[in-house]
């Protein structure tokens, strides 16, 4: 397969969100990660412009034979913006002309050459080399072992926002959560109610610790509980009560795997990816497990693989699910691909 069937895996690299500022996050809960994203490091490291500079026009001369070399430019100047402490942009440092002092760094020099390389000859992606994914209005920590949340993804929490209008509240449940992106999107826009609660569950440790990490950092600890395990194992306790489960599941032919790029293919979990032979393997288990997992009137979206898996599933739920599901119906993403399925519990 080649890459073109997989734009929204690859989509991260090829069209970056707008990054966000800052400012407005703090840092309290930057000391229960083994290692805290750049971004929330103390600047305990300094370097002069000049030798900054000299490091600029290093790592750009990486690139000059990428395919990708404007994205890596754009990665370059993400990374000494996460790097640097200064009050300047990154811009306004790499060209100024003036005199000024030592500018405080949150890595050595030294690591900033070594996370570059990193970069361009072993295709690890930015994300894991700084810690952090933008994703709506949130700086979310990553790192290897969890998946990098990607852009199309977003428009889920909006679906699921639509569907909870002029409806009673209840939990929602966020299926294979890794960095817990949907589990937070969703708490920040459901009800104030007691019952109004996201269960964000994932079978990797690795997503768990992470999920719980930006739960804690957003002080979202009321409105999310971490499970891990498969699936709706974890759930018992509310089956049949739930208002509404997303997901955005492993949903690769795992015959695929291999021709990823090489970001995708040799640094993110596998675990995130496979969907078994025909990619279908888990949708398929989800469908089947929302129809006792939801309440009457509860709603489903999924993430898929496109047009393709995204019809399939119509017609299964056609089919096999007739009498359960009402509303089924494909939504596109912005890139005009039938990205989701949703509908609801009758
Ligand atoms: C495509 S990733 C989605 C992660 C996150 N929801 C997002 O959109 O960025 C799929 C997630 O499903 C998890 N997963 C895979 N198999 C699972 C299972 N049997 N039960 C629960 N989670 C599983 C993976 O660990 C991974 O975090």
């Amino acid at each position: 397969m080649g890459l073109c069937r997989i734009p929204p895996l690859n989509s991260f690299l090829r069209q970056p969100p707008q990054r966000l500022l800052r400012a407005s996050f703090s840092s309290t809960a930057a000391t229960h990660i083994a290692s805290p994203p750049l971004f929330l490091r103390p600047a305990r490291h300094s370097a002069s412009k000049e030798d900054l500079q000299a490091f600029h026009s290093w790592a750009s001369s990486l690139t000059y034979s990428d395919p990708d070399q404007n994205h890596l430019l754009c990665e370059l100047r993400w990374l000494l913006q996460d790097a640097c402490a200064s009050s300047l942009d990154t811009h306004e440092l790499l060209s100024s002309s003036q005199q000024m002092g030592p500018v405080p760094l949150r890595v050595e020099l030294n690591g900033l050459y070594g996370l570059w390389r990193e970069r361009v000859e072993e295709r690890r992606p930015l994300q894991y080399l700084v810690g952090c994914e933008h994703w709506r209005d949130m700086v979310l920590v990553v790192k290897e072992g969890v998946l990098i949340p990607r852009p199309e993804t977003e428009a889920v929490v909006d679906m699921a926002a639509k569907a909870m209008k002029g409806k009673a509240g209840g939990p929602w449940a966020d299926l294979g959560t890794g960095s817990g992106a949907l589990a937070l999107g969703i708490a920040r826009v459901i009800g104030e109610g007691e019952e109004d609660r996201v269960y964000a569950v994932d079978l990797s440790p690795v997503a768990v610790e992470v999920a719980k990490f930006n739960v804690q950092r957003y002080g979202l600890e009321d409105k999310i509980e971490v499970r891990q395990g498969s699936w709706f194992e974890p759930l018992g306790d509310l089956k049949g009560r739930l208002a509404g489960i997303v997901s955005n599941p492993p949903y690769i032919p795992s015959s695929d795997l291999p021709g990823l790029q090489a970001e995708v293919s040799k640094h993110e979990p596998w675990l995130a990816l496979d969907g078994g032979e025909d990619g279908l393997k888990h949708l398929l288990h989800l469908c089947e497990g929302s129809s006792a997992a939801l309440r009457s009137g509860g709603f489903f979206v999924f993430e898929t693989n496109g047009d393709e898996q995204s019809k399939f599933i119509a017609n299964f739920l056609a089919t096999n699910f007739h009498d359960v599901f009402s509303g089924v119906k494909i939504s596109k993403d912005f890139a005009g691909i039938g990205r989701f399925i949703s509908g609801f519990r009758r």
